[in-house]
């Protein structure tokens, strides 16, 4: 992205000179949701934002241009390496480019503070210099690509429950030292394009409105020269939310500015000026992207309904990187000797089982879904990895619906061209088809760019299909959506309602409401599926439509049980896929436990006792409970790896690839050890009141062990740390301390480590963590090799924020620094001391806030 623009500030201001008060305030709210008006007079086009950050759907989901489909943020956070993150962010930024794509609507930066978090999977991780240093390597990988990334969303908005409400009760410290840092960093470190303004409100302020945050913090303090953007439909006031440094409201059009801000500022309750910086900014992002003094028809696929389709062949991030970066992030919590990779043992069969491994999630839900590049299932990728004279058998296990899941591909036709798919009927008000035509999926949501007659209350939107049975029995027909629902099945009406909106807009994309009926179905028989909706368009949510179709077979439960046990016993290796189901983890709303949906508890149990060989693999994005963790002989933690997922599972298990991952979030033996569990506001409110306490640094203080601590993560080799050296023994207030570790791959395969700095004390504060991440380094080393990690402390790790004086105070004394494997796994500690200095007030030195 360029730097500035030409003639610097000064060129913004002449164009904004040209413009009228209405052209300029027209320019502040979306033409639609996910454009900006353009404007001739200053020869701007209109920009164009795509969601994030796994990927980069583009303007609608388009069954013709699928996504690359990434792993999800906290699975790049889980390779501990910003090298690769920025490499993946570029050829992300490139493929949105070549979308027609200008801003990127991510990374999320907020923290991990609850691993309910329906969103979680969507952060970096609990510490905020890891999810800083990912974060700053994400934007410059995007943003060097020429495409606006958009830090979000700001600030504490780190749980889903009434998201749009909530207001954070938050000491400033905490909110100094844990949860604007990697905001700052963005802003500081990667000239971040634009800043998101969150749903809720922080210590009685809304995120959208909060001059203390936006103007102050932001702008003033930490010298940020971007837009920032409500989050979608966040903005409910004129007025104060164009004073408190909002600059765009998203999406259009209208909105509570346009016409109302225009009289706001002829009434002089909004300085003109006000609106002049907005537009500069917005000015200069155009620059950035690329936006001002362009033709239109100089872009790719920027117009028009194929806006946000990949027209350039070779746009995608290449799949080679995408199953490395996979690979990478997997972590390796538990193996007993000689098991992985099973490569080093003559395998001749697998037992594949687990309703993961029949349906694997790549992706979280909500907003960060694309429609993804479709890449081999998990049975296919390990036969495939294996060879021909290994038997890789599948099983379910057990089943996780939330809703009933999607037709296997080829088993629904459109009844009248009978292409693979559904057919889509459209009726106005009067009945009239006003479209027609088939639908490669059963899936529709807003995100597909329906028809406008879909939002016109009374219409309807009727799916038609084939569906051929793969085997004899009762089958459950699921249909859903917001709204009236009539399902019929060979022109027999079985149910008619009319279904809630769920309290959230985007829940009803993830888990939406849903009619369920049995009907006993015969192997190769078809029958004609017909579901009418009249989606609900008045209500909340009005705006966005989502509706699906689900059929599935429904054995006995218990049969699903004993068949994959029975493979199991008869297996050389049992390979067991559990996880997150479908709607499990999604934004919109926050899980209720972490216990694996189900019954996969039983399912891992059983297999394990049947087959001394097990391997879990868990496809979640945030943790969930282990209470089999020793009864298994080893356990993957592989995220939702994006489309690579089969590919880089297998690349694992054969040890074509080293698991490289560490955890980025702590793993509780049970629930209640996790420092923060519900995240329900009381009365409106959200009170961090466990303070910095947050993941490990919660763990540490309360003296809790959790199952797989922040940091861990094994490998396929072993390492001795051999030494630490500090540069120095004293270092001064403000300034970074250089420190080398060596260590030493002690094991039989070459491998990668990931080698942690933490910094504790001085002084026993119970309110403050025990030792914090300082540092970290990636490095890597064949068999024997001793490899040096050349680290750094930031300064700012020897600071504390003083809130009675409202800035940085460091804390003088002697710290010791550690380094090691994990935050519980520390091999080599020395002292440092810090020496005691006046504060002098200048920008980023002690005493100054920054
Ligand atoms: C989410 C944002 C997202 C926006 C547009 C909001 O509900 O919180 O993260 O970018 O929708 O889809």
């Amino acid at each position: 992205m360029s730097g500035a623009a030409p003639g610097g500030a000064g060129d913004e201001a002449r164009l904004v000179a040209r413009l009228t008060l209405e052209q300029k305030v027209r320019l502040l709210t979306g033409a639609d949701g996910w454009s900006l008006p353009g404007e001739p007079a200053v020869g701007l086009r209109p920009i164009v934002f795509s969601d994030g950050p796994a990927g980069v759907r583009g303007t609608r989901l388009d069954p013709r241009h699928p996504s690359s489909s990434l792993p999800c943020p906290v699975a790049l956070a889980a390779m501990w390496d910003d090298r690769l993150v920025q490499e993946v962010a570029l050829a992300l930024g490139r493929e949105a480019r070549a979308r027609g794509v200008d801003v990127l609507l991510g990374p999320t930066v907020n923290i991990v503070r609850t691993p309910l978090s329906g969103r979680g999977f969507e952060c970096f991780s609990e510490d905020p210099l890891l999810t800083a240093r990912i974060a700053v390597a994400y934007v410059r990988g995007v943003q060097a690509a020429g495409v606006g990334t958009t830090a979000k969303h700001y600030v504490c908005n780190d749980s889903e429950t009434d998201r749009q409400s909530y207001d954070v009760r938050i000491a400033e410290r905490v909110l100094r030292e844990l949860y604007l840092p990697p905001f700052e960093a963005c802003v500081a470190e990667a000239d971040v394009a634009l800043v998101m303004a969150a749903y809720n409100s922080v210590n009685g302020a809304a995120m959208t409105t909060n001059p203390t945050l936006l103007r102050d913090v932001l702008r003033a303090e930490w010298g940020f020269r971007g837009v920032v953007i409500s989050d979608w439909s966040a903005t409910r006031t004129t007025v104060p939310s164009a004073l408190g440094g909002l600059g765009l409201v998203m999406p259009g059009p209208g909105g509570p500015w346009g016409d109302q801000l225009v009289a706001a500022v002829r009434a002089g309750a909004v300085p003109e000026a006000e609106i002049d910086d907005k537009v500069s900014r917005l000015l200069l992002l155009a620059h950035r992207v690329g936006a001002l003094g362009q033709p239109a028809s100089a872009r790719t696929g920027d117009s028009g309904r194929g806006r946000g389709a990949v027209s350039a062949p070779g746009a995608l991030v290449d799949p080679a990187l995408l199953r490395e970066v996979a690979a990478r992030s997997f972590v390796l919590l538990r193996s007993r000797p000689g098991v992985l990779p099973l490569a080093a043992n003559p395998v001749s069969t697998v037992a594949l089982i687990g309703p993961n491994a029949t349906d694997p999630q790549t992706q979280g839900g909500g907003s960060v879904r694309v429609l993804p590049v479709a890449r081999p299932g998990l049975a296919a990728a390990l036969r495939a990895a294996l060879g021909e004279a290994v038997a890789v058998d599948l099983y379910q296990g057990c089943r996780t619906w939330t809703t009933i899941p999607v037709p296997p591909e080829g088993s629904l036709r459109d009844p009248v061209g009978g292409e693979p798919g559904v057919r889509l009927e459209i009726r106005d008000t009067g009945g009239t088809v006003i479209h027609d035509a088939p639908f490669p999926s059963s899936v529709l949501t807003w995100w597909d760019g329906l028809p406008e007659a879909v939002h016109i209350p009374g219409s309807k939107v009727v799916m038609l299909a084939r569906y051929r049975p793969e085997v004899d029995g009762p089958h459950l027909v699921g249909a859903a959506g917001v709204g009236r629902l009539r399902v019929a099945v060979d022109g027999v009406t079985l149910a008619e309602a009319t279904t809630l909106p769920p309290l959230d807009v985007v829940e009803a994309f993830s888990r939406p409401p849903e009619l369920r009926m049995p009907v006993p179905l015969r192997a190769g028989q078809e029958v004609e599926v017909r579901v009418e909706y009249e989606p609900d368009v008045r209500g909340r949510g009005a705006g966005f439509v989502t509706m699906r179709l689900g059929i599935a077979s429904q054995p006995a439960e218990d049969d699903l049980l004993e068949e994959a046990v029975t493979a199991a016993a008869g297996a050389d290796v049992a390979v067991v896929v559990v996880g997150s189901a479908d709607g499990t983890e999604s934004e919109g709303y926050d899980r209720e436990t972490l216990v694996l949906p189900g019954r996969q508890d039983e399912l891992v149990r059983r297999v394990a006792a049947a087959n001394h060989c097990t391997v879990v693999v868990v496809n979640s994005g945030m943790p969930v409970l282990m209470p089999w963790a020793d009864e298994v002989a080893a356990i993957l933690q592989v995220w939702f790896p994006g489309q690579a997922f089969g590919e880089a599972l297998a690349d694992c298990l054969v040890g074509i690839a080293e698991p490289g991952g560490r955890m980025p979030v702590s793993l509780p033996r049970v629930e209640a050890d996790s420092p923060v569990l519900h995240a329900r506001p009381a009365a409106g409110e959200l009170t961090y009141a466990e303070g910095l306490l947050v993941g490990y640094r919660g763990y540490d203080r309360s003296g809790t062990t959790p199952l797989f601590c922040f940091g861990h993560g094994l490998g396929y080799t072993d390492w001795t740390y051999e030494s630490l050296a500090a540069s120095a023994g004293s270092v001064a207030a403000g300034d970074d301390l250089a420190v080398a570790v060596a260590v030493r791959n002690s094991g039989e395969r070459p491998g990668r480590e990931v080698v942690q700095l933490y910094l504790e004390g001085p002084g026993d504060d119970p309110g403050r963590p025990i030792r914090v991440l300082a540092d970290f380094a990636t490095v890597g080393a064949g068999p024997g090799e001793r490899v040096e990690a050349r680290l750094s402390v930031p300064g700012r790790a020897f600071a504390s924020f003083d809130e009675s004086r409202a800035e940085w105070a460091w804390r003088p004394g002697t710290y010791t620094l550690h380094a090691g494997r994990s935050s519980r796994d520390l091999r080599l500690s020395t002292s440092v001391v810090l020496s005691s200095m006046a504060a002098t007030g200048a920008g980023g030195e002690p005493g100054a806030r920054t």
